[in-house]
């Protein structure tokens, strides 16, 4: 049927590993793909719900070319059907989806961790799940329910347990996808869509580690505008901003911090993180307005910082308040929360305290110790597996 043709995976899983840890060297981790055992997929046509996912073995698909996902998303350069092809064929497990920032589609990251017990716990799944209905909505795709997804992500990770860093080594990091995968070639809704699982064990975002950022503003590039899609977590809001992250790497710099489309005046976000700045007892996020993403480290760390008696405010925030900021920081499921050591904006470097007792600090603190199960979490976000 063509609903079969479109995508085609691997057998259902035979082995499953009953070592507690898969053999690597958990120090070395960073954040690079791992490849793990299972990958969670499920299927539906338009206008159908999704249902029947499975496990199957971790491996690359096979999708046909005309794919809406490969047709209306942005493709990596250089550009040819026959590439494609063979960056897609199923060529066995430990292979990398080599193609995964080249589809149209919305993705989701969050992490599994094994806390000091042994125990697994996973950190507000059902908000990405939420979140990616919404994206779902916006790009006018069918999405898993709730509970499908907050189960697939579950499924996955249990697979993979022993892919699960010890305790204070990292924690596994899901990535739930969501992409159109049935043929289309007029500019229309993809007839079949695939919701993909899978996971790889990782450690620091930024190569700095924990030290502090150094972002650049690069004026030239915004990350959004106003009635786009850069509040839901579709993966055309990621490719074009590799050129900016490019040319900023090459000046020395961590990452780039875009300012808003229109007047290029406020601050939004960075390409992997959403950014806060501290002064005194009052912390600010630019407010989400369609154009800045959602993230849920940005929402559990305003609660926190809210808990803790910090004035917070999600507001526009002009490039110029960072004169006066105390501490900058970025927040985001890859990132954790990161401290930022200055900003340049054309020639002026602005710097910010990194040192001593940090806001920053305790507040990542506050969200390790719930996350890690180290503190009792009597806000319900943590689900153990
Ligand atoms: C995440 O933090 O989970 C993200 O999706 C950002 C990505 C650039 C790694």
């Amino acid at each position: 049927s063509k609903a079969d043709s479109s995508l085609q995976i691997a057998s259902q899983p035979s082995v499953r590993s009953e070592d507690e840890y898969a053999d690597m060297d958990w120090d070395k981790l960073g954040f690079g793909l791992t490849p793990t055992d299972y990958m969670y997929v499920m299927r539906c046509s338009k206008d159908e719900n999704f249902k029947g996912g499975r496990l199957s073995r971790y491996a690359n698909i096979e999708i046909s070319p005309s794919a809406g996902v490969l047709n209306y998303g942005q493709a990596r350069p250089p550009f040819s059907p026959f590439r494609l092809i063979n960056k897609c064929s199923l060529y066995g497990k430990h292979k990398t989806l080599t193609w995964k920032n080249s589809i149209q589609g919305l993705y989701e990251g969050t992490k599994a961790i094994r806390t000091e017990d042994g125990r697994i716990l996973l950190f507000r799944p059902e908000q990405n799940a939420t979140r990616m209905r919404h994206g779902a909505e916006r790009m006018l795709m069918p999405s898993p329910s709730i509970q499908q997804f907050v189960d697939a992500v579950k499924e996955t990770v249990f697979s993979n347990k022993r892919w699960i860093p010890p305790p204070g080594k990292g924690s596994l990091y899901v990535r739930p996808l969501l992409l159109g995968t049935g043929p289309i070639l007029g500019l229309a809704p993809a007839p079949e869509y695939t919701f993909l699982v899978y996971a790889s064990p990782v450690r620091n975002y930024f190569k700095e580690g924990t030290a502090p950022l150094n972002l650049y503003i690069d004026e030239e590039f915004v990350r959004a505008s106003p009635g786009g899609a850069g509040g839901v977590k579709t993966i055309t809001n990621y490719a074009p901003v590799l050129k900016a992250i490019a040319r900023a790497k090459e000046r020395g710099f961590s990452d780039v911090l875009y300012l808003d489309a229109v007047e290029r005046k406020y601050l939004e976000e960075v390409s992997s993180c959403n950014i806060f700045i501290v002064k005194g007892n009052h912390i600010s996020t630019p407010a989400t307005n369609g154009t800045i993403l959602e993230g849920i480290t940005r929402k559990s760390i305003l609660e926190i910082a809210r808990d803790q008696g910090y004035q917070v405010e999600e507001r526009a925030i002009p490039v110029d308040d960072l004169v006066d900021a105390d501490e900058v920081f970025c927040t985001g499921t890859a990132v954790g929360v990161a401290p930022v050591g200055s900003i340049t904006l054309q020639n002026r470097r602005i710097e910010f305290k990194t040192e001593g007792s940090l806001v920053s600090k305790q507040l990542y603190s506050t969200l390790v110790g719930l996350q890690t199960g180290r503190i009792e979490d009597k806000k319900g976000w943590t689900v153990e597996i």
